[in-house]
């Protein structure tokens, strides 16, 4: 195989994204030749704009019974992740599944058993696992540069949306529509990032707040408390309704603190003798309690670029055509899921929630929000 032949199916927003990288030629060895959307306003939208160029279909298994297609985007709102991507491996196709892999964790089980059983690439959209910053922490994380971690706190509250977002309606922020709300539709990122540098908790607990700043049914406000089997504590503090937000992830460790605040670089103090060395060094000297390690700054800023959404798809090309490593790996999407579902779960129970979650139980509580909802619908 000399190129790798791509359908889109849901061509919304995000869609329409990855439809202009082919395009625009921004891909090495890739070709869009179809798009499916169930909209026919969408579809026709496409086709008077691109005519021949591609084939246009207005259901997924229609587009997934095309032989001439090798790899499929799902890029539908999420409910229909799942389904359509255990239907897309079934028939052969590789796999890009946009985030989050689904909306509950009971029927993710199901399309990881379709990806054990099948030899397709299959990805996740978890695009900010590209940028550099974020690999490096990872990378001094995991090489225990770091030593022993004490904890970190990541305030990400810069994913402001403003009631105008919301009024756009349909399938957004509704628990028929997306079963969740700014969990959900923002933080996967954030969640896959958590899983991807800390691993994943133990136990958590959190408080996810409904309507705080928003006229809508689900939470625009989380705080998320986590213990980690290795005696780190890791805590979220989330919100789409305040301005300006932050991006913060601080890290305290043995060998000092590392502070992230947006931006392509972050910092490392760096104690020049692990913490809890001093503090016997002190007591065994008889010092006065109050010294601390001396430290120094270092300002690290990662070579490379964030290639984000292209560097992921140009990575399953890679992997389609020469067996490259994944980025992000498809069935890990479960872990960001299984943080985002334990968050709402411990809110809704008021209780501590331990992994792996009872899923049954999550979607058992997710179907009486929908049916208590007046939206029943989307
Ligand atoms: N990775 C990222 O950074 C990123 C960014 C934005 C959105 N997304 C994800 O992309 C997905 C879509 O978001 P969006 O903002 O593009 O939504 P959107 O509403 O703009 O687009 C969704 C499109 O899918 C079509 N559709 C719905 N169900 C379908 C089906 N069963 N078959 C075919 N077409 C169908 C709709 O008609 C619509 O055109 C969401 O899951 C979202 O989380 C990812």
């Amino acid at each position: 195989m000399q190129e790798v032949r791509f359908g889109i199916i849901g061509v919304g927003i995000q869609g329409s994204k990855y439809l202009g990288f082919f395009v625009n030629h921004e891909l090495k060895n890739g070709r869009l030749v179809a798009i499916c959307d169930r909209d026919p306003k969408v579809l026709s939208k496409f086709q008077k704009q691109y005519g021949g160029l591609f084939r246009y279909y207005s259901d997924s298994d229609s587009l997934l019974a095309d032989p001439e297609i090798d790899a499929v985007f799902v890029t539908t709102p999420h409910y229909d992740h799942v389904p359509i991507s255990i239907a897309a491996l079934k028939s052969g196709k590789h796999l890009i599944c946009d985030k989050p892999i689904g909306v509950y964790t009971k029927n993710v089980g199901e399309l990881l058993e379709a990806a054990e059983g099948s030899d397709r690439v299959f990805s996740m959209m978890h695009n900010q696992r590209t940028n550099p910053v974020f690999r490096k922490i990872r990378d001094m994380v995991h090489s225990g540069e770091l030593g022993a971690l004490k904890r970190y706190v990541w305030i990400c509250t810069d994913w402001y949306r403003s009631q105008a977002y919301y009024n756009l309606g349909g399938w957004r922020a509704t628990w028929a529509g997306e079963g969740s709300g700014m969990l959900i539709n923002q933080c996967p990122h954030n969640m896959d990032l958590l899983y991807w540098i800390f691993g994943m908790p133990e136990r958590l607990w959190a408080k996810s707040i409904c309507g705080k700043y928003h006229q809508i049914e689900v939470e625009d406000d989380v705080s998320v408390f986590m213990e980690y089997e290795k005696g780190f504590t890791g805590t979220l503090l989330a919100s789409t309704g305040e301005s300006p937000g932050t991006n913060r992830l601080e890290v305290s460790c043995d060998m000092g603190r590392l502070v992230y605040e947006g931006g392509d670089s972050f910092i490392f103090d760096e104690n020049v003798i692990a913490e809890p060395a001093f503090s016997r060094s002190e007591a065994e000297n008889h010092g006065t309690g109050f010294d601390r390690p001396a430290c120094n700054r270092r300002v690290i800023r990662p070579e490379g670029e964030e290639t984000a959404h292209k560097g992921i798809i140009q990575n399953v090309i890679n992997a389609i055509l020469n067996g490259e490593k994944l980025i992000a790996p498809g069935p890990e999407g479960i872990n960001a899921l299984s943080l985002i579902n334990a968050v709402n779960l411990s809110s809704w129970t008021d209780s501590t929630i331990e992994f792996p979650i009872d899923a049954d139980l999550y979607w058992k509580l997710l179907q009486e929000k929908i049916e208590a909802s007046p939206i029943k619908s989307v």
